[in-house]
């Protein structure tokens, strides 16, 4: 294995010859903020786009460029990154390539490692307008659509080659995404969790927010909060680790999908999250964890442009709505019988008090609340602290953790609630 590997799922990245070979840079660093172990392979004739040397720095790993070790920077046993990776990305993905992994052509690095590869494949097109409509190009996007290959884009946009069609390469980000989708339905890696834990929560279906939501103002703006995502990630990890059926519902975050998920279902914004929270409650669930930092309010308006600074003058006034409250509007009217609920409130005074009374309002079975300025607590990933309610009151208080740590414990504690895992 190779050295400074963890146990995040593992992505070969595969660019082949295209100008959009430059946003592949940014893929893998986007990829490698979003927690994945990147690794980086390429035709000759993506080479001729993009230096090797560039990937290399961005990875931290040799870059497998040649079927024969020619011209490497370090020696390398290039199907040994077949082996390695979990999911390989090929973006941009030309015709060529295309046609070479429908039809298990193996004649450079890249088709090669392809051949060789057994794990998840994504893929971004990205040719000329005319190449992508191409019967023989449809063709063998069917057959690795067939095959399992999860296909993103290409989008509609300016070309290289100077008209705007479709044949773009999708945005980074759009990549970044499908794969975090992939990733949320490999299995469960050994390493990560040694042994699964006996506990309540096994076979139990869970569903668990997490992340804060994106309000968009317009289609480059939007409204959020300090949500990075990691406690609700952390419950879904743990409540993994303990055997759950866990579908975990996230609005925005940098954070790699836990291994071992029953679904993962992202989402940007509040009214999205609703909706999600109201179908994965329909297919059947026995707990409901908020963890969600939901926006209470969105934007009254969307503009479907940039709004322009040179239209808006000295200053300007954003008119604001009531998002859906999930818990207390949504989760009534879609909680199957027996759902337990557990809501999360975030407070910086008098915490306890009023966590209670939202507990109470919002007819929730438990709530955790925490202080995020307190010390030995925060946002992202950091030690934090929290307390554990019922509707008689404090039922546990935390010692300042790592979020891990304490979604694993609080899981521990529900279960141990009389009644609670029944
Ligand atoms: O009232 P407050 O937002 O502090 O309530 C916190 C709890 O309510 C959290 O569990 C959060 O996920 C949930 N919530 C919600 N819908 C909203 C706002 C918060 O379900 N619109």
């Amino acid at each position: 294995m190779a050295s400074g590997d963890t146990a995040a799922p593992r992505v070969l990245l595969m660019v082949t010859g295209g100008i959009a070979a430059y946003k592949s840079c940014f893929l893998a660093r986007l990829l490698q903020q979003a927690g994945f172990s990147v690794r980086a392979a390429m035709t000759p004739a993506a080479t001729r786009f993009v230096g090797p040397v560039t990937l290399q720095a961005l990875t931290g790993a040799p870059v497998a460029t040649d079927l024969w070790g020619e011209g490497q920077s370090e020696p390398l046993d290039h199907i040994e990154y077949a082996r390695w990776a979990d999911i390989a990305v090929v973006a941009p993905a030309t015709a060529d390539i295309l046609a070479k992994a429908a039809c298990g052509i193996a004649d450079d690095i890249v088709s090669t490692l392809l051949v060789a590869f057994e794990g998840e494949l994504v893929v971004a097109p990205a040719m000329n307008d005319a190449m992508w409509r191409h019967p023989a190009t449809r063709a063998n996007c069917e057959v690795l659509r067939e095959r399992g290959a999860t296909l993103v884009g290409p989008g509609e946009g300016w070309l290289a080659c100077g008209t705007t069609a479709p044949g773009r390469m999708s945005e980074p980000e759009e990549i970044l995404q499908a794969v975090r989708k992939v990733a949320a339905g490999l299995p469960v890696r050994e390493v990560e969790f040694p042994a699964p834990v006996p506990s309540p929560w096994s076979g139990r279906r869970v569903v668990i927010t997490a992340g804060p939501t994106h309000e968009p103002i317009d289609p480059v703006r939007y409204i959020a909060n300090r949500s990075s995502g990691h406690m609700g990630y952390a419950l879904a990890a743990a409540a993994v680790q303990r055997g759950a059926r866990v579908t975990l519902i996230s609005g925005p975050t940098a954070l790699p999908s836990p291994r071992g998920l029953a679904g993962f279902i992202p989402v940007t914004t509040a009214q999205e999250m609703a909706a999600a929270v109201a179908d994965a409650l329909a297919g059947g669930a026995e707990w409901l964890v908020m963890a969600a930092a939901v926006a209470d309010f969105a934007p009254a308006e969307r503009a479907a442009g940039k709004l322009k600074k040179e239209d808006l003058g000295t200053g300007w006034s954003l008119q604001m709505t009531r998002n859906p409250d999930i818990l207390g509007e949504v989760v009534p009217a879609a909680a199957p019988v027996g759902l337990k609920v557990v809501g999360f409130a975030l407070e910086t005074s008098d915490v306890e008090e009023r966590a209670l009374a939202k507990l109470r309002a919002k007819n929730m079975d438990f709530i955790v609340a925490n202080d995020p300025t307190a010390a030995g607590a925060g946002f992202g990933d950091v030690e934090h602290t929290v307390v554990l309610m019922g509707p008689e009151g404090v039922l546990w208080r935390s010692d300042p953790a790592a979020k891990p740590a304490l979604a694993a414990a609080l899981l521990d504690r529900l279960a141990a609630v009389p009644g609670a895992s029944a």
